[in-house]
């Protein structure tokens, strides 16, 4: 991946290939394109609204091209308990897009994952925005969505 241009362009094919239900890991240091990527997708399903980082709120929601997606970031999760209490074990209800930065904040609650999606900033790559970026299927639905995104 060149630049935060091709990550969006990655964004643009990935987003199509979604569908209900799905839940997406997203690995990768602070500033690495998660949430660049998702409010990428968000734009590509044709959401109009502004697209913040859910760094405080730990959950936005979206709808977006018949689709409801839930964007979460647990970098700041820290109480087991609230995990239940915040009602988040209920989004994943199996209909709900569930892309999930950080989820080893959470581990042992948030749900397996879809797909894996990595990201890796490329050494002296800082500015300039290179980036590594792969894709991993765990499961049947993962595996369709990474057909789809290849074929
Ligand atoms: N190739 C690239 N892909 C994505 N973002 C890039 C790229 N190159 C540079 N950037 C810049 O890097 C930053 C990525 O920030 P972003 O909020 O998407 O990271 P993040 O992985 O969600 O971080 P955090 O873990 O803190 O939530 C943005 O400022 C973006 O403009
Ligand atoms: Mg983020």
């Amino acid at each position: 991946m060149a630049d935060e241009i091709a990550t969006c362009a990655f964004a643009a094919r990935l987003a199509p290939t979604l569908k209900a239900g799905l839940v997406v890991h997203l690995h990768g240091d602070l500033g690495t394109g998660k949430t660049t990527l998702v409010r990428a997708m968000l734009q590509t399903l044709g959401y109009k609204g502004r697209v913040k980082s859910p760094t405080y709120t730990l959950l936005e929601h979206y709808q977006a091209a018949g689709l409801h997606l839930r964007h979460f970031d647990l970098y700041r999760f820290h109480d087991e308990d609230e995990w239940e209490a915040a009602g988040f074990r209920d989004e994943f209800d199996g209909n709900n897009i569930c892309l999930v930065e950080w989820p080893n904040k959470a581990q042992g609650l948030v749900p397996q994952a879809d797909m894996e999606i990595r990201f890796e900033m490329l050494a002296g790559e800082k500015f300039s925005g290179g980036r590594k970026i792969e894709v991993r299927a765990n499961t049947q639905n993962g595996r369709e969505c990474l057909k789809a995104l290849q074929g």
